[in-house]
């Protein structure tokens, strides 16, 4: 049987607009337009159209995370330096009550104390962080496995 296309947003919060300029000792050395291209193709092999957007402003996230609600199967959210201390975006996340996936190029857990907390993961399904630009790409894999898996009632 035909498989229905998948809707996913990517989001990236403040400072993405920069990977590959910024601190590529941390973040690596493909820029964003390059892992949007990527994703945007992983996610036509595998039955989905991925629509990626960048913004260095919480209300901007937050807007586009409601979206969701009308207009996308799941997310993929890189919200940056907001996830650790953004109320206003894991609200949104719940609010949207679509599946959300955090991902990190970097492993936030091996970096400042800080890092360490995350103010979404506990309203996303599942946390994809430390292996660069790849971290995205397994999130994706991990978002559309979890919307094909059935779900019964129990
Ligand atoms: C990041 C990790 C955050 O702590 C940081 O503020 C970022 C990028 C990552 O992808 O590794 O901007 O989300």
């Amino acid at each position: 049987m035909a498989q229905t296309l998948l809707r996913i947003l990517v989001l990236h919060g403040p400072n993405l607009n920069l990977l590959g300029e910024r601190e590529p000792e941390i973040y690596g050395s493909a820029d964003l337009d390059t892992i949007e291209a990527d994703l945007s193709s992983l996610g036509f092999e595998l039955g989905a159209l991925v629509a990626s957007r960048q913004s260095n402003h919480e209300g901007q996230l937050v807007e586009w995370i409601q979206e969701a609600r009308q207009d996308w199967d799941g997310i993929l959210l890189n919200a940056a330096g907001y996830t650790h201390t953004s109320v206003a975006i894991r609200d949104a996340i719940s609010a949207a009550e679509k599946p959300c996936i955090e991902v990190h190029l970097s492993n936030v857990h091996a970096r400042e104390p800080f890092r360490h907390r995350s103010m979404i993961a506990a309203v996303c399904v599942g946390v994809v962080l430390g292996f660069g630009p790849n971290s995205y790409a397994l999130g994706l894999r991990g978002l559309i496995d979890y919307l094909r898996m059935p779900r019964g009632n129990g």
